[in-house]
C-alpha cells in the first residue's frame, strides 16, 4: 500500500476539472499538492479550494516544453506522484477539416507533454525506488468513435506508453496507471457538450478518488465509467475476430516480442 501522507502530488492541468478533482482527493489523504497549468489564475483558483494541510502551490507549466518542466523541477524539488493529465479536445469535427497546426498542437500537448513528465520526474523516483504516475487517458483512447480521431489517436497513444512504462518501470518500484475518463465536468466536457451530455456528467471528485485508490494499491487502470464497457468488448471481439491463419501460407509463428 502507498502511503500518501505526506507526499507531494504534482498535477498537471490542475487547474481544470480533472485534475482539481484529483488534488481534492489526493488532499483528503493529507498529501501535498502541486497545481501545474499553462493558465496560472486557474490553477490558482483551485488551490485557494484546498485545504491547508495540503500546502497547496500553483506554478506556470506548459507541458509542451521540456524547459518549462525543467524549471517547475527545480522549483518543486522532490515529488512522489506525478499526474500526467493536462489535455485538450479539438472538440468533435471530422478527421480532414482539422488543420496540420490543430493536429499537431493537440499531439504536444496529449502526448510529447506525458513524455515530457516521464522524462523529467522518472529518472529521481527510479534513483529512490519508489514514486507513482498516473497519465489520463480517456474512454476514447480504448473505443475511438468518428469525428474525435485526432483526440482518440492522441488517448491510444497515452495508453500505449502507459503500459509499456509501466513494465519499465516496475522493477525499480515506481508504479504507472491509467485514467480513462467518460464523461466528467470541466472546463473542456462543457465546451464540447450539447444539452443531453452537459445532464449526465461526473463530478470529478469522485475520479479523483478513484485515482487516489489506484495509486495506493497500485492498479494499472482506472475506469470510473462502466458503461462504454459493451462499447469496449464489441470493438475488443472484432479486433481478435481479425486472428486466423497466418497471411503467409506456411509461416511458423515463433517466440514473439508482443505479448
Ligand atoms: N472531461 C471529460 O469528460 C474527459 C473525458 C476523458 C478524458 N478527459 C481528459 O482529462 C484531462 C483533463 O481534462 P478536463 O476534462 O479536466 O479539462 P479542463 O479543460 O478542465 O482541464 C485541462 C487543463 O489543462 C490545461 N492545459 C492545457 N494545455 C496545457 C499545457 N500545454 N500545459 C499545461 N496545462 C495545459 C488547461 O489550462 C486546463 O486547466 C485531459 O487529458 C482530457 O483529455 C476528460
Amino acid at each position: 500500500m502507498f502511503e500518501l501522507t505526506g507526499k507531494t502530488v504534482f498535477i498537471t492541468g490542475g487547474g481544470g476539472g480533472i485534475g482539481a478533482g484529483m488534488a481534492q482527493a489526493f488532499a483528503e489523504r493529507g498529501a501535498r499538492i502541486v497545481l501545474a497549468d499553462i493558465e496560472r489564475d486557474f490553477a490558482e483558483q483551485e488551490s485557494a479550494r484546498l485545504p491547508a494541510s495540503a500546502e497547496a502551490r500553483a506554478i506556470t507549466l506548459d507541458v509542451r516544453d521540456l524547459a518549462s518542466w525543467r524549471a517547475a523541477s527545480e522549483a518543486v524539488g522532490a515529488i512522489d506522484v506525478l499526474c500526467n493529465n493536462a489535455g485538450i479536445s479539438t472538440g468533435f469535427k471530422p478527421l480532414v477539416e482539422l488543420s496540420p497546426e490543430t493536429f499537431e498542437r493537440l499531439m504536444a500537448i496529449n502526448v510529447t507533454g506525458v513524455f515530457n513528465g516521464i522524462k523529467t520526474f522518472a529518472p529521481q523516483m527510479i534513483a529512490r525506488g519508489s514514486g507513482h504516475i498516473v497519465n489520463t487517458s480517456s474512454m476514447n483512447g480504448l473505443s475511438p468513435f468518428a469525428s474525435f480521431a485526432a483526440y482518440s489517436a492522441s488517448k491510444f497513444a497515452v495508453l500505449g506508453l502507459s503500459d509499456a512504462v509501466r513494465d519499465e518501470l516496475a522493477p525499480a518500484g515506481v508504479g504507472v496507471s491509467t485514467l480513462f475518463p467518460g464523461l466528467t465536468r470541466s472546463r473542456m466536457s462543457e465546451a464540447d457538450a450539447n444539452g443531453l451530455t452537459r445532464a449526465n456528467m461526473m463530478d470529478p471528485i469522485w475520479l479523483g478518488r478513484a485515482v487516489v485508490r489506484a495509486v495506493e494499491n497500485d492498479e494499472p487502470y482506472v475506469v470510473t465509467h462502466p458503461e462504454y464497457r459493451d462499447a469496449l468488448a464489441d470493438r475488443q471481439s472484432r479486433i481478435l475476430a481479425a486472428f486466423g491463419e497466418p497471411a503467409q501460407p506456411g509461416y511458423r509463428t515463433g517466440p514473439s516480442a508482443t505479448r
